[in-house]
């Protein structure tokens, strides 16, 4: 399974990255404002230059279709690992799956994002979706079971050979994220904050304490067994 970071902001995704964990990056509008993105090709150009091939997701910004089109083109040709964000439906409830077939046939990699349903992602990935992003905390803001939507859509996506990835995003806390792993995403897409909340663990820090005083003993101990070896030899 991948991790992608869910940001914008360059130190964090980098602070991560040099510890092996960062297989992507993910971003939508709400990041870029939070995170103080004045630029966005700026801000994208110096990411996906940071990853490398590794995919950066960025969001088209409109609710029109031609728009949308027109903007994945533009966003793509700043970098090669670009993925280009279309929700399923604009805010009108209009169908946007007519951009991701575009998209596709202009091998234009399409991150179908905003989807909270089962039926959603499957018309995303037949429609040509690299990726299908479930919304694991915004199904669940609605008395949704996120997992029971990313088991099945998983099962279904095997099922039938389909080769789009499952994105888990929308993460409320480390809970959400041992979740979405556990229920087959393929990806899970973590906001930064909440990276050292998996790794650091109180007894685990209690553990590593007990160790490092009783190596401080132990080495005192190696040393005073050396000495007394060594005034043995001599008065020997
Ligand atoms: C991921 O791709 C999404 O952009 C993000 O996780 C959405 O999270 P939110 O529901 O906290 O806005």
């Amino acid at each position: 399974m991948k991790i992608f970071v869910d940001s914008s902001d360059v130190r964090e995704i980098k602070k991560w990255d040099v510890q092996g964990v960062v297989d992507g990056v993910t971003t939508n509008p709400s990041i870029m404002l939070k995170d103080g993105v004045c630029d966005m090709e700026e801000s994208t150009r110096r990411v996906c230059s940071m990853m490398g091939e590794r995919p950066v997701s960025i969001e088209v910004t409109t609710n029109d279709h031609d728009e949308m089109i027109r903007q994945a083109r533009q966003f793509a040709s700043w970098s090669g690992n670009v993925v280009v964000k279309v929700p399923v439906v604009n805010e009108y409830g209009e169908s946007c799956l007519g951009v991701v077939h575009t998209l596709n046939h202009e091998r234009i990699r399409v991150n179908a994002t905003a989807i909270l349903s089962f039926n959603q992602a499957m018309l995303a990935a037949k429609a040509g979706a690299t990726y299908v992003s479930i919304f694991a905390g915004r199904i669940a803001d609605e008395g949704g079971d996120p997992t029971v939507v990313i088991r099945n859509v998983r099962h279904w996506l095997d099922e039938w050979g389909c080769r789009a990835e499952i994105i888990v995003g929308s993460m409320r806390g480390p809970v959400d994220i041992q979740n979405a792993a556990l229920a087959g995403a393929h990806i899970v897409t973590v906001p930064p904050q909440f990276l050292p909340k998996m790794i650091d663990h109180k007894y685990t820090r209690e553990t590593v304490r007990q160790f490092n005083r009783d190596a401080e003993k132990a080495l005192a101990q190696f040393a005073e067994v050396r000495a007394a070896s060594g005034a043995e030899r001599r008065s020997a």
